[in-house]
């Protein structure tokens, strides 16, 4: 699990840094331990083949806790953190895909694609807050929309936003549960490391001839049907047929 092992480097690092600043005549000394504990962390995580985008998280987590600590703040706000962080990204600690938002390019070319499919259904795959739900909704009022989010808050402000719209519906949900058999479009941004996954169930539940449009991650070892780029690098959407 990726936050164990975030938190092996934290901790081996936080035993290692007293260690190393009692060796005699060692260059560590001259290191603040603030400093050289967060050091250590990062050369751990990378020892330890974690993604790059860990790199900040190891730097800023001892300092900021020290911040923290100085501001002598009362311990229900931590407790009010840890429990928004839990409603917010729910099922991030055991590996499921966290909160990240579609941009209105998104909604747009997505738009494009369903008028091109003349599609009368679309379900989002995790639908987040509704980013992309809540547009195709005002665009589309005749399509039936699908929305399944598992993360209580991003849920609630789904359901919220949805409230006026007959044609969305939303399930609390695990997508993996839910069937696909219905849909002539499904929309995911997940990511790269359930896309092999989400395609073995597309081909076992989708109707023939039926659309996958998955942002920003492809499927690995397959070859879209297209590609649209939008404007910001790295962003895309790859369309499978099934
Ligand atoms: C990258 S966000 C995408 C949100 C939205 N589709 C958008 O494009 O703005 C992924 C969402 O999937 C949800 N999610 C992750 N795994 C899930 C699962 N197994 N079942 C339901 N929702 C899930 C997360 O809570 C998160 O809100």
């Amino acid at each position: 699990m990726p936050w164990l092992k975030a938190l092996s480097c934290q901790v081996l690092a936080l035993v290692l840094t007293p260690l190393l600043l009692t060796l005699k005549g060692n260059a560590f000394i001259l290191i603040l331990p603030i400093e050289l504990q967060p050091l250590l962390a990062v050369l751990l995580s990378r020892l330890f083949r974690q993604p790059l985008w860990w790199i900040p998280i190891h730097l800023l987590f001892l300092p900021l806790i020290g911040l923290l600590v100085q501001l002598n703040l009362p311990a229900w706000i931590y407790l009010l953190g840890f429990m928004l962080l839990i409603l917010v990204f729910w099922g991030t600690v055991k590996g499921d895909v966290p909160l990240f938002l579609s941009s209105p390019a998104v909604s747009q070319a997505l738009s494009t694609i369903v008028q091109r499919e003349q599609a009368d259904s679309l379900i989002d795959l995790g639908a987040g807050i509704g980013s992309v739900v809540v547009p195709l909704a005002n665009r589309f009022p005749q399509m039936h929309i699908t929305a399944v989010e598992q993360a209580p808050i991003p849920w609630l402000i789904l359901v919220w936003r949805c409230r006026k719209f007959k044609s969305v519906k939303i399930y609390r949900d695990n997508f993996w549960d839910y069937p696909l058999a219905n849909y002539s479009v499904v929309f995911a941004f997940l990511s790269p490391k359930v896309m092999t996954r989400l395609d073995e169930k597309c081909r076992n539940e989708l109707a023939v001839g039926n659309l996958l449009v998955a942002s920003t991650f492809p499927v690995p070892d397959r070859i879209p049907s297209s590609v649209i780029s939008l404007n910001k690098k790295h962003l895309k959407l790859h369309c499978y047929r099934y």
